[in-house]
């Protein structure tokens, strides 16, 4: 089997390139190196740039390289800016994976994994979420993966290719500090930045009707998320006409002055947390049910919260080693 991962050289493309390459996956790489890096990539997996948008060079990759499954991570994914710029979002995000599947479709590659979000959910009002409740995206963010999936699917349909799209709750860590997350738009390196800076993590709100009055979530370590890949690849290479949605999850909920608490401890810095008014469109809380993809593909995610916290930071001092030096 030849993989090809469209967004292979980003935070979580890195890690599944590097779980299906141990897995004895053959990989290709496709990415535009807009935030990715080659560098994340090993050297024998070869990385082809480009932009999902370029219909004949995604057509020409899958030929020249007998890619026989695809899984798509090119995307944008910053939830803020898909508000303030949604026509790149849905070109970037929607047209983007329409240039592929087509590719793929004309190609006649069999497999096709699609990377989704647990922000398909939106503001799910339920203890545990599962792939039955009901899908409100709360950003054009969420609406281009809700969309996407609805592509995927429908594609899946009519041409008998084999699908699974796998929804990602809060992604953190990193199986090695150079493949760590360099952005800083998620909670544990935006907590990070503030510590780096001397300065008070920042609650965002704490008065949602949760046991400590703040926000809610379901974090998955990278590696455990790069493995569901791959289980996910496998199950389709074993049965062509697959159609999947599933959670990728641990199942179990961390509020944001816990993960702050842990965060303080793993790296010795201890500031306190300063409360501050709450960011519009937070759901109180989003936490998986892992029921579905345990059945499906036998997997369950083994890395814990301070596993996530550990290896993210030491991520983040490799590229900030003044903040190793203040704690
Ligand atoms: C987590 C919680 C914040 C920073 C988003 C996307 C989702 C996925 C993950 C791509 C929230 C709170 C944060 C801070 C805080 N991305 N927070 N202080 O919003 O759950 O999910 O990223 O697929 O699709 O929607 O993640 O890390 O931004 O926030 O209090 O300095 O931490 O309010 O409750 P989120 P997040």
């Amino acid at each position: 089997m030849t993989w090809l991962i469209t967004g292979g050289a980003g935070y979580i493309g890195a890690h599944v390139v590097r779980a299906m390459t141990e897995a004895g996956e053959r990989t290709v790489v496709y990415d535009d190196l807009s935030s990715g890096f080659a560098e994340r990539l090993p050297e024998h997996v070869p990385l082809i740039t480009g932009s999902t948008l370029d219909a004949d060079r995604v057509a020409a990759v899958l030929t020249e390289h007998g890619v026989t499954g695809v899984v798509h991570l090119a995307a944008r994914k910053q939830v803020g800016e898909s508000v303030e710029r949604p026509l790149y979002y849905y070109r970037e995000n929607l047209e983007g994976l329409r240039v592929v599947l087509d590719a793929v479709t004309r190609a006649r590659v069999p497999s096709f994994v699609f990377s989704s979000s647990a922000a398909v959910y939106g503001m799910p009002d339920v203890d545990l979420v599962t792939e039955e409740t009901p899908c409100s995206p709360m950003s054009p963010y969420g609406e281009t993966k809700l969309a996407g999936e609805w592509l995927v699917r429908a594609t899946g349909r009519a041409t008998g290719l084999s699908t699974a799209s796998l929804r990602y709750f809060n992604v953190a860590g990193a199986a090695r500090p150079e493949l760590a997350d360099v952005g800083v738009y998620n909670l544990i390196p935006m907590v990070f930045e503030k510590l780096t800076e001397g300065a008070a993590p920042r609650v965002f709100g704490d008065d949602y009707a949760t046991p400590d009055g703040t926000c809610v979530r379901d974090y998955i370590h990278v590696v455990d998320l790069a493995e569901a890949h791959v289980a996910a690849a496998r199950a389709l290479d074993a049965a062509p006409g697959r159609e999947l949605t599933l959670n990728v999850g641990s199942g179990e909920g961390v509020s944001v002055r816990e993960m702050i608490d842990r965060i303080n401890t793993v790296t010795g810095h201890g500031i306190p947390p300063v409360v501050t008014a709450r960011r519009p469109g937070d759901p109180a809380r989003v936490v998986a049910s892992a029921e579905r993809i345990g059945t499906e593909l036998g997997w369950q995610a083994k890395h814990d919260v301070q596993d996530m916290i550990t290896s993210a930071w030491s991520g983040w001092t490799r590229l900030h080693p003044e903040a190793a030096r203040t704690a």
